[in-house]
């Protein structure tokens, strides 16, 4: 075929505008949503999660996938039932590429659903309910926190190798509470113990010592509690206050004492939890993240912080396989499933439900750090139940 002049200027210009087209998407704004909690209870938490996340962003001169980010932000209150109104504000009003929420497992939950049903990008930076990455899962849906089960489980098999045979456990009545129970339970059985009693109270509630009385009466080898953020500080002092502390050893996931340990004082020393972090980890990666952190923050990095921060890395991940194109969502997700996290807590890979497969630490209270003492259950994978992936 030869060209005439009109061709050829016909096809500059298209090709000039399929060009701009192009760039104007890819030089635009990424849109983050972060719904989390920044009040009540779990206040902290949320925004532990939240700066880990700008941290990464910001050592990567603000950008992912060669696109700046734009955040917006919604407090969900730890309230389910507000769920649902929440998510939307984020997908429908402010238009979001992806959501990063939440702490508490009855708001994921709902949270999931929505993003499932909307194929929203969902990175889900801490809270564990095991249904998000089993019955829920879905190709748009990552976690880069843990299961419920994962840290519960670690603790029940250290227990009983300590030797507890008879366990009382606590914990709010709600799929968090339950789930860490519940995996609690089945390593404390593969281990030799059994649990003899399970005490509940309902979610954010801490009029503990009605439940501290029954516990002193039942008299088990050892307690095992769940418990976080501002209710975890008021049941570790009131748990010593009752004298039982030095009875009875009081256990948890690490949650009872990760980012509690100043306000928790005398009362949570010398207590064993499981996590997949910890004080004093031999990881190149967690000491510069601590220092970024400390100075950019003015204060030391928890758990939440590092789940922030590798929700931030996971996302990274996915866009730079991209160049930022969201619209390309296949080689994004595929990116992110085959990723190793660089991660403070030590490198890990998601399991087929998008979940980490992850080290879980054994931690003890000195001062007011989580001290590494060992693995307490190495590459441990959440079974994810019922994820058809
Ligand atoms: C949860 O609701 O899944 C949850 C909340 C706080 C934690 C851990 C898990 O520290």
């Amino acid at each position: 075929m030869i060209f005439n002049r009109a061709m050829l200027a016909r096809a500059v210009l298209a090709a000039a505008l399929c060009a701009s087209a192009g760039g104007v998407a890819a030089q635009g704004k990424i849109k983050v949503g972060f719904m989390l909690p920044y009040t009540g209870t779990y206040a902290a938490l949320g925004t532990a999660i939240e700066n880990g996340f700008r941290l990464y962003v910001q050592e990567q001169g603000g950008k992912l996938g060669g696109r700046e980010l734009e955040y917006f932000k919604v407090d969900d209150e730890s309230e389910p039932s507000k769920a649902v109104d929440n998510i939307n504000k984020l997908i429908k009003r402010d238009n979001v590429d992806v959501v990063v929420g939440t702490v508490h497992s009855g708001v994921v939950m709902a949270m999931a659903k929505v993003a499932k049903d909307t194929n929203t990008l969902l990175v889900v930076p801490n809270a564990g309910a095991e249904a998000v990455t089993g019955p829920m899962c879905a190709p748009n849906i990552f976690r880069s926190s843990f299961s419920n089960w994962q840290p519960g489980y670690a603790m029940g098999k250290v227990a009983g190798e300590r030797g507890a045979r008879k366990v009382a456990t606590i914990t709010w009545k709600y799929a968090a509470g339950d789930e860490s129970v519940e995996g609690f339970k089945e390593g404390l059985k593969a281990s030799g113990g059994e649990v003899v009693k399970d005490l509940t109270l309902p979610f954010p509630n801490v009029e503990f010592q009605a439940l501290l009385t029954e516990i002193a009466a039942t008299k088990p080898d050892a307690v095992y509690a769940f418990f976080a953020g501002g209710g975890a500080v008021k049941f570790v002092k009131d748990y010593a206050a009752a004298g039982l502390n030095k009875a009875i050893p009081l256990y948890g996931p690490g949650f009872l004492t990760d980012g509690t340990l100043e306000a928790q004082g005398a009362a949570a020393q010398g207590m064993l939890t499981t996590l997949h972090y910890a004080d004093g980890l031999d990881v190149p990666k967690d000491k510069a993240f601590r220092a970024d952190f400390n100075k950019a923050y003015k204060t030391t990095p928890d758990v939440y912080a590092v789940q922030g921060y590798d929700a931030a890395q996971m996302l990274g991940a996915g866009l730079a396989a991209v160049n930022g194109d969201v619209g390309r969502r296949g080689e994004l997700v595929a990116a992110i499933e085959k990723a190793r996290i660089d991660s403070p807590r030590g490198a890990f890979t998601l399991s087929k439900a998008h979940n980490p497969v992850q080290d879980i630490y054994l931690r003890k209270v000195v001062g007011t750090e989580n001290r590494y003492e060992g693995v307490a259950v190495k590459a441990l994978a959440d079974p994810a139940k019922g994820c058809g992936m």
